[in-house]
């Protein structure tokens, strides 16, 4: 049994035939009605998966100071944008907000704006940020100009990916069609090489892989960037990235689908499955560069977080803490840093305008 929207996207395809995988991920997270992004509360243990301001405090609170040591550097600027792409719960937002009451100024400069499609979410959002007068946004793009503070984790897995498959002649789309049931959703590859394979990162496109090879790129990611770049660049400001993804371009499928924290078929009842992409993280850094900005990172979460002092933020956390608090303490802890959990995996890149040193949890310019 499939779901209401891919019922539809079944008849669409049967009128007009196969879509692109970026059609499919766009329609399945954000059909109006009925995308996944749109209609499901899909955070925690009841939900489809478990960020990083969900397994402790500790994650916002480090952001927090992160962006007010940046506020600091850019001159204190009043009013600032402080922007949140993607913001799940609020709860990263609410935890870098408590964290930063104690600096003089910070939050009386703060102007804040949210960034999400998803109405459960942005309820939630609501319940925990009311305090700071929020303002909602369906793209970047409607944020009024001005000095700005971005921070996005787990945002950027989210926006769609285009895929394509080496074949004998080039680079062919990898699109979604319909089985002989003209019922059931299943990959199927475009006839002959697309043009829209020229978004592949040159390093990819034009090596000569073994047929069958599929490669990634996602427009989306590149347009946001861009954006994040030339906004930085013309206003001023600092965007903090967060997610999963690899610091080099290259081959390899990761368009994955999880469903109540268990890996499921990406075609499988869509507007019910959460689908992501592990980001490119050379392409998103190339989009903000072009732009003028200027890119530190990626490092990893686990360094990162470590040179903001999270080992000495826990150790203050349990000196307050029960037995049992200790022991959720260092499982967080342990969680959030450990390179076999998402330490390394996730990968964390500052944006800024031309003229900046490193910011603090980076080491080295890219
Ligand atoms: C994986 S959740 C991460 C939530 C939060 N940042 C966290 O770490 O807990 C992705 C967030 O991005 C939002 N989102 C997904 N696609 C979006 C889009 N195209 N435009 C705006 N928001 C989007 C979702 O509603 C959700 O709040």
């Amino acid at each position: 049994m499939t779901s209401e929207l891919g019922r539809r996207i079944a008849r669409r395809i049967a009128l007009t035939g196969p879509i692109s995988v970026a059609d499919f991920m766009a329609e399945a997270l954000g059909h109006p009605t009925l995308g996944y992004y749109r209609r499901t509360m899909p955070l925690g243990t009841a939900g489809d998966f478990t960020t990083a301001p969900e397994v402790s405090q500790m994650f916002g609170e480090l952001v927090g100071a992160w962006l007010a040591e940046r506020w600091q550097a850019m001159g204190r600027p009043a009013p600032v944008r402080l922007v949140e792409l993607g913001p799940g719960r609020g709860a990263l937002m609410a935890d870098a907000l408590r964290a930063t009451r104690g600096v003089p100024g910070f939050h009386a400069a703060l102007d804040l704006h949210l960034v999400d499609i998803n109405e459960p979410l942005r309820a939630a959002q609501q319940a925990a940020l009311a305090a700071y007068r929020p303002s909602w946004h369906e793209r970047l793009d409607t944020v009024p100009a001005g000095p700005t503070l971005l921070v996005a984790n787990e945002f950027f897995d989210a926006l769609p990916v285009r895929q394509f498959e080496r074949t004998k002649h080039g680079w062919n789309e990898r699109m979604v069609g319909l089985a002989p049931d003209g019922e059931t959703l299943v990959f199927a590859l475009a006839p002959g090489p697309s043009p829209f394979a020229h978004l592949l990162p040159a390093t990819t496109r034009d090596a000569d892989p073994a047929p069958g090879t599929v490669a990634e790129v996602s427009p989306a990611v590149i347009a946001v960037a861009a954006q994040i770049g030339a906004r930085v660049v013309k206003e001023g400001g600092w965007a903090l990235i967060v997610d999963y993804g690899r610091d080099r371009s290259g081959p390899g499928p990761t368009l994955q689908a999880v469903r109540r924290h268990r890996g499921v078929d990406p075609l499988d009842r869509p507007g019910e499955t959460d689908l992501t992409a592990h980001v490119d993280f050379a392409l998103l850094a190339q989009a903000a560069r072009d732009a003028g900005a200027r890119v530190f990172g990626p490092v990893g979460q686990g360094d990162f977080l470590r040179r903001l002092g999270i080992e000495h933020r826990a150790a203050i956390l349990r000196k307050r803490a029960t037995d049992a608090q200790k022991a959720d303490i260092d499982a967080a802890l342990a969680r959030l840093i450990a390179p076999d959990q998402m330490g390394t995996l996730f990968r964390v890149l500052a944006v800024g305008d031309d003229r900046c040193p490193a910011p603090a949890g980076f080491s080295d310019e890219t």
